[in-house]
Formats: structure tokens, C-alpha cells, sequence
């Protein structure tokens, strides 16, 4: 398993599961919108000093998930973490890897501060995943998205440079 850029080949293990039942039923976007134009043009954009997009994929080089640093803020030294992996890949331990890689290159080798991120309270398990990393709940706001007519609350938690490592050798050795 490893984590690389995002390649037009990615495209169709993308869509699958953006298209998918479970997929819209989790996040606030409704990711069905998305043409394989919009998704192919995502794939084939460039990480910038702003945003990185790496996808998590096996020993074959298939898609797995795409994993995210969005609005790297270098003067607050702070960055957006973002994760979505495929049903498939889902309990594998993959999602895991991806994480710790990529808050490696936040906390080391970028040297951040902060890694923050959203979640609808609605996402039980990417709570529970959220949580078994060590990212701490920070704030909550109310009826913030509005899904099939209902209002959901989102939270928002956070990881400091001084917990990584600490939550890295706690969850890696499990
Ligand atoms: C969120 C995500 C990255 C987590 O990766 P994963 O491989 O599924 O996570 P894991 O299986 O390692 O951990 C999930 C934990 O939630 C638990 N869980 C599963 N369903 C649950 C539920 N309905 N309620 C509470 N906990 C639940 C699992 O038991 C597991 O905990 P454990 O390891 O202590 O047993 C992945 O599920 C995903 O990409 N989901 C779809 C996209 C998404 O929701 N992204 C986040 C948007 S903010």
C-alpha cells in the first residue's frame, strides 16, 4: 500500500463509489452530482502549496480512497484534513495508513501546528475513526447542513503537532 498522486486511471474506482447508495447517504455534498468530467479534471489537477490530494492505493496501484490536506494556512500553520475511502477498502486498515501518512508530511515535514477537520454528526463511523486517531472534538454547529429535509449538526475536530506522535505510537501499535 502506498499513497500517490491522483491519476486520470483512478477515475472509474472514483465515480463507483462517489455514485454510490452509501456515499450519498454520508457527506453534506451530494457527490452523485459530479460528472467524469468534474472527477477527471479533479484527478488530473496538481498539488499545489495550498491543497494536496494523494490516493491511498494497494500493491496492484488500484484506488482505494483519496486522502487531503485542503487550505494549508502558513501563517496560522494550520491545514483542512480531509478522507474518503471506497465500501471495499473500508475495515481494512488502509484509511489508517493513509491518515498517519499524511499527518506525517502535516506535522514533519510540513511542520504544522494544527490539523483540523468537519464531520456531520449523523457520520457515526468516521467518528469512531476520527476518534481512535486521537483527533479531539473541538466545537459543534447546530443545524448547520440540511439533508432530506433535516437539519444536521456538524463537528469539528482537531489534532496539535505535540499529540502526533504520542497518538501515532498508540495507534500503530494496536
Ligand atoms: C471514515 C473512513 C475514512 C474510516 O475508515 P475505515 O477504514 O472505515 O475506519 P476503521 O474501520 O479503521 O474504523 C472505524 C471505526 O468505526 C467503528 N464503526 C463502524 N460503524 C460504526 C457506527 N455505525 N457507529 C459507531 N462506530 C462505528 C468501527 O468498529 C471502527 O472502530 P474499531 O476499529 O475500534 O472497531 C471510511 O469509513 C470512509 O472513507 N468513509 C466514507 C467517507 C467518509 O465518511 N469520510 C469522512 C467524511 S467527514
Amino acid at each position: 500500500m502506498k499513497l500517490r498522486e491522483l491519476e486520470e486511471k483512478d477515475v472509474d474506482r472514483m465515480l463507483s463509489w462517489m455514485h454510490s447508495k452509501e456515499s450519498k447517504e454520508i457527506f453534506a455534498k451530494d457527490f452523485n452530482r459530479y460528472t467524469r468530467e468534474d472527477v477527471t479534471k479533479f484527478a488530473k489537477s496538481k498539488n499545489t502549496d495550498e491543497n494536496v490530494n494523494y490516493a491511498c492505493v494497494n500493491d496492484d496501484d488500484e484506488y482505494l480512497g483519496t486522502v487531503s490536506l485542503k487550505n494549508i494556512d502558513y501563517e496560522n500553520s494550520n491545514a483542512e484534513y480531509a478522507i474518503s475511502f471506497m465500501k471495499e477498502a473500508q475495515g481494512t486498515g488502509a484509511a489508517l495508513f493513509a491518515t498517519f501518512e499524511i499527518l506525517e508530511k502535516a506535522f514533519n515535514e510540513l511542520k504544522l501546528n494544527k490539523v483540523y477537520l468537519d464531520v456531520l454528526k449523523t457520520n457515526k463511523r468516521a467518528i469512531a475513526f476520527y476518534k481512535k486517531v486521537g483527533f479531539i472534538q473541538e466545537g459543534e454547529f447546530r443545524n448547520h447542513f440540511k439533508k432530506n429535509d433535516k437539519f444536521i449538526d456538524l463537528l469539528w475536530f482537531s489534532m496539535l503537532q505535540e499529540e502526533f506522535e504520542e497518538n501515532k505510537v498508540k495507534v500503530l501499535k494496536k
